[in-house]
């Protein structure tokens, strides 16, 4: 595989680990990921319903939160890690000014279009600035209007862009009709948004790498993807049954205990669908049942909070800690595919070899018609050995 590089940082895995809230993807994961050579990424979103006094201080609770998390990950590794930031969330800019105080290597905006700077980087200025931007969107047109907005008001453009399909798990950047009824492919949006930011690249000399995600599972899926002009992938699913994986085992269980028919599509309360794996909490809210409780702040800003069925940051967070009566678990289209808790470093073994077999078969496929007998050639320096991180 090669590796991916954003600007100056080289990540010789190319893989970002999706950032996965609430508190299921902390330090633990990201420093994992980060170790294997990949990018660990914290997710900022409610973060600080770790910490005992979020009911009461619940924004610096957060920022509490997110600065001991990165801190913690820094700890456990020299490799490079992300925070993933929800634009929708209502202390947007004290997080994403909190992750670039700390010196965070990558940002990664989604849910919404980052097309607000908080006075930290316009008082500082992008070229003074490590951190990588990469917004996260579903559509080409998005990345063009993030990528024109950018240009136009402040002479920059984001290092690279994560484009995420209709197969992801978590919130989606799609109407739950079209997630229905034939969706644009992850594989068609990648193409197209390379096309859109080639002037981009251009006009401001530098390249912007294209990572897709959204039911990216094994080294097959990675292979593919990356003919269609990827330069890396995201995975979120994939990394929730390690050890490592920040959640509750209870959550790990859900997901290897799940069938495919399991994986469903909810109406959550942020007004986006979500993808998450049916349990007695998502029956009861999908037939209209809704759970009472108390909004301490509305974290979330288009949540009608007075008219929503459940807490949704709530109901997450109950989840990753374990009690799945209260919540429910966030799961790509193929997440089902889990059997067993694995290390780290096992899985990334496993996306390798896969990732290399796809590459060997098509190699062979090349020679067919030819009088070249590929046995003859030296695989051995055409696919390096792939070794376990
Ligand atoms: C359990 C879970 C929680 C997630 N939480 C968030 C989140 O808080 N913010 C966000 O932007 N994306 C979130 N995502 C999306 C992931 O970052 C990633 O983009 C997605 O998992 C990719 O699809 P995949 O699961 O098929 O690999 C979540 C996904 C999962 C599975």
């Amino acid at each position: 595989m090669n590796p991916l590089n954003i600007g100056n940082l080289r990540a010789r895995l190319p893989i970002i680990q999706g950032g996965m809230g609430v508190a299921i993807s902390l330090s633990g994961l990201a420093s994992a990921v980060a170790n294997a050579g990949g990018i660990g990424v914290i997710s900022a979103v409610a973060i600080g319903m770790t910490e005992s006094d979020y009911m009461k201080n619940y924004r610096e609770a957060n920022k509490r939160a997110l600065k001991k998390e990165i801190r913690k990950a820094r700890k456990l590794t020299n490799g490079i890690l992300g925070v993933n930031l929800m634009v929708a969330v209502t202390d947007y800019e004290d997080l994403l000014t909190v992750s670039l105080e700390e010196g965070i290597d990558v940002m990664i905006l989604g849910a919404g279009l980052p097309l607000k700077m908080p006075k930290y980087v316009l008082d500082k200025g992008f070229e003074n600035i490590k951190t990588k931007f990469i917004p996260k969107i579903s559509s080409a047109k998005a990345a063009r209007l993030i990528f024109s907005s950018w240009a136009k008001n402040f002479n920059h453009v984001p290092d690279a862009v994560i484009v995420e399909g209709p197969l992801a798990g978590g919130h989606l950047g799609f109407k739950k009709n079209d997630l229905q009824n034939n969706p644009e492919s992850l594989e068609s949006i990648v193409e197209k948004t390379v096309e859109e930011l080639k002037v981009f690249e251009k006009n401001f000399n530098k390249e912007i790498p294209v990572i897709a995600g959204g039911g990216v599972y094994d080294g097959k899926d990675i292979y593919q993807i990356m003919q269609k002009g990827a330069k890396g992938v995201k995975m979120g699913s994939r990394f929730v049954t390690t050890e490592e994986c920040d959640a509750s085992i209870k959550f790990k269980e859900m997901y290897i205990h799940s069938e495919e028919k399991d994986i469903t599509l909810i109406n959550s309360p942020v007004g986006l669908p979500g993808r998450a794996i049916r349990n007695k909490f998502v029956d009861q809210v999908n037939a209209g049942k809704t759970k009472p409780f108390k909004c301490y702040w509305k974290c979330l800003k288009s949540c009608d909070s007075k008219n929503v069925p459940y807490c949704i940051a709530q109901a997450l967070h109950n989840a990753a800690i374990g009690n799945m009566d209260e919540g429910f678990a966030f799961a790509g289209t193929k997440a089902y595919l889990a059997t067993k808790i694995q290390r780290v470093s096992e899985v990334v073994f496993e996306l390798k070899v896969d990732y290399y077999k796809m590459k060997y078969k098509e190699y062979l496929r090349s020679f067919a018609g030819t009088k070249i007998v590929p046995e003859q050639i030296n695989i051995p320096a055409i696919f390096p050995k792939i070794q376990l991180v």
